[in-house]
């Protein structure tokens, strides 16, 4: 058997990333890295690690953070629900670990928003287990380098992807933190799939240190990146959308969404089913006592959510100040929806409108 893991370590040491939550891994930095990395690119993800370990610098702090002030700290990373579970499974940590995070994968994976990759992931990185944490990019790897021509988004390539590193990962030193071999093994393949075995271009296997291992380079040259083999894409629902920006002096109105559904408990700005012509939007503005002194149309956006894609048109709106009072929205202004509320970035397009220079972080 082709045992790689000399070649990928000795890679890793000379080429890795320099990332943050690399140079103090403790449980709480990579479970932290980790929940943020799930959806979120490396180069996204250090700017945000580091705001919230200022913030929120151990898992006491987590649990007893409110939930506004942790979705706040997730604005614009998107898929909201991965900070409301990590505060929910800080919460279990504190009752039911003392405090301490548990360090086996199997005890890992009971927790609120732990799934197998993540639990694989801090167990192996911050506890030294010898498990691989099979994500997109070891995925990826593994269908190159076995030359897996089966469809790789089913839980039996994941199974298959899982044996072929557990055979070939180091054995663990027992310890965790920087420089286990096993952490060093999982997060090799993640620098490797993220520089060199590259997902929507040529990979680079010129610099690949794995080059002399893999099937697929040795079979089929410069067609490696025919796999992995994808199941077809889902066609995307559209939702349509008529987003107001209602200005009442210095305050603009936003909205606390159901706690609930698609972003549950974020804010958004004021929005209505359907795209509106002017004349509907007064009717609707009317309807929940706005009453309109002036309303231009802010033109089109659209936003990619994973199930759907919300086509946007908006309206800006100054608002007769004398019905303030009537709005049944929050009118705040720039600095309070700056610090405060948490208005993910499927509403940056007309945020922009907000206070120029002052909108939130989107995406
Ligand atoms: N993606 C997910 N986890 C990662 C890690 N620990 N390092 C780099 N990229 C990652």
């Amino acid at each position: 058997m082709s045992d790689f893991s000399d070649e990928l370590l000795e890679w890793y040491r000379l080429s890795r990333r320099e990332l943050p939550w690399r140079e103090d891994p403790t449980p709480y930095h990579v479970w932290l890295s980790e929940i943020m990395l799930q959806q979120t690119r490396a180069g996204t993800v250090k700017a945000y690690y580091r705001r919230f370990l200022k913030e929120l610098p151990d898992v006491r702090s987590l649990a007893e953070a409110d939930e506004d002030t942790c979705l706040k700290l997730w604005e614009g990373l998107g898929y909201y629900s991965r900070v409301r579970n990590l505060r929910r499974a800080a919460q279990e940590i504190m009752e039911e670990w003392g405090g301490e995070i548990p360090s086996g994968s199997r005890q890992l994976i009971r927790l609120t928003g732990i799934g197998d990759y993540t639990a694989a992931a801090v167990s192996s990185i911050a506890f030294g287990e010898r498990i691989p944490a099979v994500d997109g990019n070891l995925l990826r790897i593994f269908s190159r380098l076995s030359m897996y021509e089966e469809n790789i988004k089913t839980p039996q390539a994941r199974k298959d992807a899982v044996s072929f590193y557990e055979k070939r990962m180091p054995e663990s030193t027992g310890a965790g933190g920087k420089d286990n071999p096993c952490g060093n093994f999982n997060q090799a393949l993640m620098d490797l799939g993220s520089m060199v075995c590259l997902p929507n271009a040529q990979p680079l296997c010129g610099g690949c240190p794995l080059s002399g291992f893999c099937k697929v380079h040795a079979d089929r040259p410069h067609r490696e990146s025919e796999l992995p083999v994808m199941p077809p894409k889902k066609e995307k629902k559209t939702e349509k959308l008529t987003v107001f920006v209602i200005r009442c002096g210095d305050r603009t109105a936003v909205n606390k969404r159901p706690g609930r559904g698609l972003l549950a408990g974020l804010f958004e700005l004021p929005n209505a089913k359907g795209h509106l012509n002017t004349d509907e939007a007064v009717d609707w503005l009317r309807s929940h006592h706005v009453e309109p002194l002036r309303i231009t149309s802010m033109g089109g956006a659209e936003h990619v959510f994973t199930h759907k894609i919300w086509k946007m048109t908006g309206f800006e709106v100054q608002a007769d100040p004398f019905a303030e009072k009537e709005i049944p929205f929050i009118m705040a202004d720039a600095g309070e929806i700056r610090d405060r509320y948490c208005i993910p970035s499927a509403f940056s397009a007309y945020m922009m409108r907000l206070a120029p220079g002052e909108e939130n972080a989107g995406q």
